[in-house]
């Protein structure tokens, strides 16, 4: 299917395209449509906590307008784009899920102090393209908006009394970026920026400030800043979120168990390690959204690579399975888990060892994981074993006390990424987050962050014993720091030896 656009003579001429531009056509199929129905909508439960997410950012940027796009369709080739995913940070001001909305833009209008929103600083409208009537050109000509062709999409009305949001039709966005804008010294409105999201909207701020004298670099300032400020905004989840992350962690421990069952047809063909992937992603597409980033399926030596998601390998007997994946949720919130089972149902000794020593890690990971801790403190406390089991089984070139100081090192040869990071609407959550709030602050109640230690001995590493090599390990969970510790939302999925080999046994019957 290819869209029906208006096009030069010339282009006309070279036009594969086949919806009739007669008249006839286009009258008769303008009438007798059912008119769409727009009542009866109820509040969306996310629209109050979105409502407390903006006011806190308007507290933070009194007098500016603070411009935040969900980005627009990405082309995959001609007239296909790929599905849409807005930009995670209007997702979390929104409070919008799946599909909403392409080339929206939510802008924070300043008012007065303390009268805005929620007694904010701000008044929040979210400007997008709404929904055009079944009698339009757009109803059945327009491939990338049109209702006959991607759907119905909302109107202002809908989105208005689902997510508590003022809204205005997207033909309003220039003038509501541009409007009094300029430098705030001299009596213009700061505008702030989500950069590199939509260009279309990138070029309307840039030719703003052009026009009104803002320098290049006072605008760096005032984006990177309001990026960075958004990003901290997510560090501690509210309790939607903590929903939200639940589910995901729960359906992505439904995609583990229907990976197990999968194995015998993995084993049996010539790219496993796909099997093993689409298993998964049959369960991220039919329960979730899709999947929160590329997984790794990886057997043997393939676990050694970190970032394996080719996944063309065998899945073989007697080796180890590595499976890194996460479900994305509708609402956008995505798991990352990995467990590392035995494809015949029984670690070998080694495995186990090996695999005792990253358990060992992760729960001393576990242990120090509560508020009062520093953030990297919970790799400390991984590492720690890891150096020790290592200096046990004479790997180390030095002792495990001199490898973990900063001058020595040398256990990150197989263990060479962090422990933990940030989870939420990105994977790799709050990434723009300042150092002093992210590494180096206090574990606070409401963060959601992974625990995942590893080890890896690659085919090719001539320092470790043969029996050691093409075994890499990871076990990761998804952890929810609470008042007094933590809670292990990826528990339902086991992590010892005996838990998983039990485990392999039930879902193999
Ligand atoms: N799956 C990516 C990560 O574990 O960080
Ligand atoms: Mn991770
Ligand atoms: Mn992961």
């Amino acid at each position: 299917m290819t869209e029906n656009n208006e096009k030069s003579t010339e282009a006309q001429k070279n036009d594969h395209r086949s919806t009739p531009k007669a008249s006839a056509f286009t009258e008769f199929i303008a009438k007798d449509w059912a008119k769409a129905e727009d009542d009866g909508y109820t509040r969306e439960p996310v629209a109050d906590y979105a409502a407390e997410r903006r006011a806190k950012i308007s507290k933070a940027f009194p007098g500016e307008r603070l411009v935040l796009p969900a980005g627009p369709l990405k082309v995959r080739s001609n007239d296909c784009d790929y599905r849409f995913r807005p930009h995670s940070a209007f997702a979390h001001q929104t409070g919008l899920g799946i599909d909403h909305e392409p080339d929206a833009v939510l802008i924070f209008e300043p008012v007065e102090e303390g009268t805005g929103d929620n007694g904010s600083n701000h008044e929040v409208t979210l400007y997008f393209r709404p929904l055009a009537g079944r009698d339009t050109t757009e109803f059945y000509a327009d491939a990338r908006y049109g209702e006959f062709w991607v759907g119905p999409r909302p109107t202002l009305k809908e989105f208005s009394e689902r997510f508590g949001l003022r809204t205005r039709d997207l033909s309003e966005l220039e003038v509501a970026i541009t409007k009094n804008a300029g430098n705030q010294g001299l009596g213009g409105v700061n505008i702030r920026l989500v950069r590199n999201v939509d260009p279309a909207v990138d070029a309307l701020v840039d030719t703003s400030r052009y026009n009104t004298g803002v320098e290049l670099e006072q605008a760096d300032k005032l984006d990177s800043e309001l990026a960075v400020a958004l990003s901290e905004a997510r560090l501690i989840k509210d309790a939607i979120e903590v929903e939200n992350l639940q589910r995901s962690v729960d359906m992505t421990v439904k995609g583990f168990e229907e990976v197990i069952r999968a194995l015998p047809k993995a084993k049996e063909h010539h790219r496993g390690e796909r099997v093993v992937e689409t298993a998964f992603f049959s369960v991220a597409r039919t329960d979730g959204n899709d999947l929160g980033y590329d997984t790794i399926a990886a057997c043997g030596n393939n676990a050694t690579i970190l970032h394996w998601i080719r996944n063309n390998g065998t899945v073989d007997d007697g080796k180890l399975l590595l499976l890194d994946a996460g479900v994305e949720d509708d609402t956008l919130y995505t798991a990352d888990v990995t467990r590392t089972f035995p494809v015949n149902g029984k670690f070998t000794e080694v495995q186990a060892k090996v695999y005792n020593a990253v358990l060992d890690a992760a729960d001393a990971a576990f242990a120090v994981a509560k508020p009062g801790t520093k953030f990297y403190e919970i790799h400390e406390a991984a590492m720690n074993v890891l150096a020790h089991r290592l200096e046990e089984w004479g790997l180390l070139p030095v002792s495990a006390d001199v490898s973990l100081t900063v001058e020595g090192g040398q256990h990150r040869r197989w263990m060479p990424h962090g422990t933990s990071h940030h989870l939420g609407l990105d994977v790799h959550d709050c990434a723009q987050a300042k150092a002093e709030l992210y590494m180096w602050a206090e574990l606070e109640p409401g963060m959601v962050f992974t625990i995942e230690p590893a080890l890896y001995f690659k085919d090719e590493d001539l320092s470790v014993p043969e029996e050691y090599r093409g075994i890499g390990i990871r076990l990761e969970d998804d952890v929810l720091c609470t008042e007094d510790g933590n809670v292990n939302l990826s528990a339902a999925l086991p992590r010892t030896v005996e838990g998983i080999e039990e485990w392999m046994a039930k879902l193999a019957k």
